[in-house]
Order: C-alpha cells, then sequence, then structure tokens
C-alpha cells in the first residue's frame, strides 16, 4: 500500500518510524511538510519520500493520513478533493476532535475514513489507538489499518465515535497522567532525603516495573496491588492515605474533564 502522510509532526514521526521500525517498505510512504527541515528528517532518517505540498504530489496512493493540527484542517480538507478523485484513498485521520461528520463534509465526497486516537508510546511501538470507521470503509481497508496500527502497539475498534472522546481521557491524555505521577513521587522522595538523580531513576524504574508487570502478568490488577499490600502494612498505609483522601474521585473528576474538553475543542474546529 502506498501511503501519503499529510503534515510531518510528532504523530506522522510516531506512525512512520514505527512502521519502518516492523519492516514497512520506506519506498511506500511519503511525507509532506512544508518545512525543510522536517522533510529532511524524513528522508535522511527514515529513507521515506518527501513533498512540500500535495500539489507536487502525483502519483496514485492508498492511504492518506491526516496528521496536520485540528485548527487548520478544515482549509487543508477543503482544498483536496481533486487529489483525492483519482485514488479515491481511504482516509486515515488522527486529528484531535475533529469529526467524521466535518471530514466527510469538508472532502465532499463519499470516502472512506478512519477516525484514530493514538498516543505518543506508539513512537516505541507502545502506544494504544482507538479506532472509528464511517460507513464506507470496508472490511479488507479495516484489515489494513489493523496491520498499520499494530506496528504502533495495541488498537480497538469502537462503535460509537462518542467513544473516542473516552479514549482520549483514557489513552490519548493518559501518558501525561502517568508522567505527572511519577513526577511527584520523585520530587516527594527527594523531599524527604533521597538525592535528586537517584529518586528520579527510581521513580522511573518503579512506574516501568510496575506498567511491565500490569501489562505481563494473569493477574487482575487488584490481585497485583493486594500482593504488595500487607494488611496494616507500610504500603496499606499508603493506599489507605489514598482512598481517605478521595483519589479515585480526583481520577473521575481529571477524566471528566478532560473528555468534556476534548468534545468542547471539537465543536470550537
Ligand atoms: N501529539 C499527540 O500526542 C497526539 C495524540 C493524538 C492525536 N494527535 C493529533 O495529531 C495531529 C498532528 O499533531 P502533531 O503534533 O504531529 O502536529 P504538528 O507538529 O503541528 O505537525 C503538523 C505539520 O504539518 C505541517 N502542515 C500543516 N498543513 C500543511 C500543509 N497544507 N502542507 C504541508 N505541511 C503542512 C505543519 O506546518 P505548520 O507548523 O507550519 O502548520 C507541521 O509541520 C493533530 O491533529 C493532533 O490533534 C496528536
Amino acid at each position: 500500500m502506498k501511503l501519503v502522510f499529510l503534515g510531518g509532526g510528532n504523530m506522522t514521526r510516531a506512525i512512520a518510524t514505527s512502521l519502518i521500525h516492523e519492516g514497512y517498505d520506506a519506498k511506500h510512504i511519503t511525507v509532506i511538510d512544508r518545512h525543510a527541515e522536517k522533510r529532511a528528517f524524513f528522508a535522511e532518517t527514515l529513507g521515506v519520500s518527501v513533498a512540500v505540498s500535495i500539489d507536487h504530489y502525483s502519483a496514485p496512493f492508498d492511504i492518506l493520513v491526516l496528521a496536520i493540527k485540528p485548527q487548520g484542517a478544515e482549509v487543508v480538507c477543503r482544498s483536496l478533493p481533486s487529489h483525492l478523485s483519482i485514488s479515491q484513498p481511504l482516509i486515515l485521520s488522527v486529528l484531535a476532535g475533529v469529526t467524521v461528520a466535518s471530514l466527510e463534509a469538508w472532502l465532499n465526497q463519499p470516502l472512506a475514513i478512519v477516525r484514530a486516537m493514538p498516543n505518543t508510546p506508539a513512537i516505541i511501538q507502545a502506544g494504544a489507538t482507538g479506532l472509528f470507521a464511517n460507513a464506507y470503509v470496508t472490511q479488507i481497508q479495516k484489515s489494513a489499518i489493523e496491520s498499520l496500527m499494530a506496528a504502533m502497539g495495541i488498537f480497538a475498534w469502537v462503535e460509537t465515535e462518542a467513544l473516542l472522546e473516552v479514549i482520549t481521557a483514557l489513552s490519548g491524555s493518559g501518558p501525561a497522567y502517568y508522567f505527572y505521577f511519577i513526577e511527584c513521587l520523585q520530587q516527594i522522595a527527594t523531599d524527604m532525603g533521597l538525592p535528586p538523580i537517584l529518586a528520579d531513576n527510581f521513580a522511573r524504574q518503579t512506574a516501568f516495573g510496575a506498567a511491565t508487570l500490569a501489562r505481563t502478568s494473569d493477574l487482575s490488577l487488584n490481585d497485583l496491588r493486594a500482593h504488595v499490600t500487607s494488611k496494616k502494612g507500610a504500603t496499606d498505609a499508603a493506599i489507605q492515605s489514598m482512598q481517605q483522601q478521595g483519589l479515585k474521585t480526583l481520577l473521575v473528576n481529571a477524566m471528566q474533564a478532560c473528555r468534556q474538553r476534548a468534545i468542547e475543542l471539537g465543536k470550537l474546529i
């Protein structure tokens, strides 16, 4: 499949790097970006083809990945139809908050569209991507998208587009929650007397160890926690303190705020 990425930012870097890492042939990938330094990165580091604008790209292609900022997407999409009429590509959009209905209206033709909500760990093939397809997407196209997404980590299709906002609140924004948690633990341990570098290394390694266990163990999260938490022991004191002070309520509020903001931003576009 010929893949064209419109926009050479962080998300394209994550997806293209993962694909090439997993053996996708670089000669089937083109990245379009108006900045010379970004084109140079993709050409020199990943060995893919580059172009300054879609007007400079004329070969047929199978998938167009929309990976520009959502704010500029309408103008760009409205300029695309003439470029799409020959190839009739599958559109893969990673534009946060931009609905399939908006894309259908802007592209103004019946195209297969998949909306994806990836996350930044995709760059190390540890991503989690939510996917939603419009009615024109065939089973063959779904399989093609699945093989691309598998290069970045895990993926799942959601039945309704609204669930992509829940995916945003869970995994799209989730890496930031975990980084914040690690940062807090590191700072608190430093305040308690550990050298900052040691606190930083141990906070990161503990997150890595816990995440790896959570990802690979057959035990439930509750059982994994119970293994570290003897009744009336030191960990129990910490967990009870978190529960009494309403950590779960804080997280409920945080995820609801995230989902709500994602919906609002989508309406502003
Ligand atoms: N980063 C994340 O964690 C994350 C997660 C999920 C989804 N997303 C979504 O992924 C999308 C891409 O995000 P990003 O951070 O990778 O964006 P980005 O860094 O802004 O990259 C987009 C690039 O495309 C260029 N560009 C825009 N319009 C163009 C055009 N018509 N022709 C040629 N080049 C053009 C931009 O140039 P200018 O800067 O000059 O406009 C920029 O270099 C966004 O819609 C975002 O919502 C991101």
